[in-house]
């Protein structure tokens, strides 16, 4: 097995992670990964990145939001490459969100049980069409579905 360089091109990091190199453009932008720029203004990601690219992508496949990946990154250390007891630790403070994320889902998938068949998506009593009543709470008025 071919070891991996110590900083990536963007391509690299691509083909290694299986991620689209304009989606790596995007965490970056949205500072869930860093690069450093070469003289000649081209990105060079530390092997690092890999795992981070990991973690966004198995997070997202959750279903958690990007800000909250970035906050949980957040917490790595930034003045060196973090050790598998920086990513154990994460992974710990990571549980609750996946509990949460669990009971959540499985709140829908009882919900959902309720609604096969019944059809109504009604905005008063579908918990589904309208979880948590957020309809009332926008208050009266005319609007869009969404
Ligand atoms: S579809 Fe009727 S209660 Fe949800």
């Amino acid at each position: 097995m071919a070891t991996i360089p110590r900083e990536l091109t963007i391509g690299q990091l691509a083909e290694r992670s299986g991620v689209s190199t304009s989606a790596l453009r995007f965490y970056e932008a949205e500072g869930l990964i860093g690069s450093r720029r070469t003289t000649g203004n081209q990105r060079r990601f530390a092997r690092e990145m890999l795992r981070r690219v990991a973690f966004i992508r198995v997070s997202q496949h959750l279903g958690i939001p990007l800000g909250r990946i970035r906050e949980a990154l957040g917490t790595l250390p930034s003045d060196h490459a973090p050790t598998p007891e920086d990513w154990r630790h994460l992974a710990d403070s990571w549980r609750d969100d996946l509990d949460a994320r669990i009971d959540h889902l499985q709140a829908l998938r009882d919900d959902l049980a309720g609604c096969i068949g019944c059809g109504c998506l009604s905005l008063t009593t579908c918990a589904l069409a309208n979880p948590g009543d957020i309809q009332a709470a926008r208050g009266p008025g005319a609007r869009r579905f969404d």
